[in-house]
């Protein structure tokens, strides 16, 4: 059915209903469906050159408009926080208010940089940012297919649509939810807009009032990227779901957090830094007999 499911990056819990849920997606058909995808570390890649690629914050942060003070008070701040946010031994309710701290700390160092929106592009030509090998492919079926793609993220709206905008993916069928930043009428970064989003609250709380998910109700079939636990709840403002399939990327502490990944993501690519898996589904279920 699906070649790429053989790949040894595949790991899947329950094999049949995994097969029964692709079956039913591709038989609703293309008009039906929609897919739901985090950015940093899904369609962004977790690993390069043997190093960590950039998040969309660590783009700005590591960026040449920071200054050597506030780069290492957001470095600080992303080695004490970044564990606490894939312990697989916290529950989500004592993360939830750390996450709420980090974040805030970080947007509060950004705002005090003086960051101009048109250094943005520069930024984003100059970072390490690479999208996942197979990233073309991606984009461009859901596009020629009129597929939805909703991109939630918890990272930095502004940056990742100019990552997506450079690989010249950007395209009509494409929608973000994220943070993104205010700027005053010189320019100036003064504030991040509201609802805050971090990796714990990636749900239909900080939805409300956009409207999506209500206008796409008869897009009842539903494909999930996400690569950490907090991507799971992305669909829950979603009416009338009728199948649902998530993909998990499993970028870092594999061993330990194999268990929990595999009892949420219905399919986990391990260390896979490429979207091969998500490709060939999509290919599956677009081709038409
Ligand atoms: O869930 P999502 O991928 O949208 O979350 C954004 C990512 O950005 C998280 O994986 C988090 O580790 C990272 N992050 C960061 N710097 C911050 C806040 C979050 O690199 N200040
Ligand atoms: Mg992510």
């Amino acid at each position: 059915m699906v070649p790429e499911l053989q790949k040894a990056t595949v790991r899947i819990r329950q094999p049949e209903r995994v097969r029964g849920i692709i079956q039913a997606l591709r038989e609703q058909g293309v008009a039906k469906l929609q897919v739901i995808s985090d950015f940093d570390m899904t369609l962004s890649r977790f690993g390069c050159n043997g190093r960590r690629c950039p998040t969309s914050h660590n783009i700005l942060d590591t960026s040449r408009v920071i200054s050597e003070d506030g780069k290492k008070k957001l470095k600080d701040l992303l080695h004490y926080y970044y564990p606490i946010e894939i312990d697989p031994n916290r529950t989500l309710e004592e993360k939830r208010p750390l996450m709420v701290e980090w974040w805030t700390k970080a947007h509060e160092l950004l705002v005090q940089q003086k960051i101009h929106k048109s250094d943005i592009a520069q930024i984003v030509r100059e970072s390490e940012a690479m999208l996942r090998d197979g990233f073309k492919e991606f984009f461009d079926q859901l596009h020629k297919n009129n597929v939805p793609l909703f991109i939630f993220s918890a990272g930095v709206g502004d940056i990742l649509e100019e990552i997506i905008r450079q690989a010249n993916v950007f395209y009509s069928n494409v929608n973000v939810v994220s943070n993104y930043m205010g700027f005053n009428d010189g320019g100036v970064l003064t504030h991040f807009k509201g609802p805050l989003i971090h990796t714990y609250n990636k749900n239909n709380t900080v939805l409300q009032g956009t409207g999506y998910f209500q206008q796409l109700s008869t897009r009842t079939s539903i494909i999930l990227l996400g690569d950490s636990m907090g991507d799971l709840t992305m669909a829950d403002g979603v009416p009338n779901v009728e199948n649902i399939l998530k993909i998990g990327f499993l970028n870092d502490k594999v061993e330990e957090r194999r268990r929990k990944y595999l009892d949420s993501y219905d399919i986990v690519l391990e260390s896979d830094e490429t979207l091969d898996v998500v490709n060939g589904i999509l290919r599956y279920i677009l081709t038409q007999t």
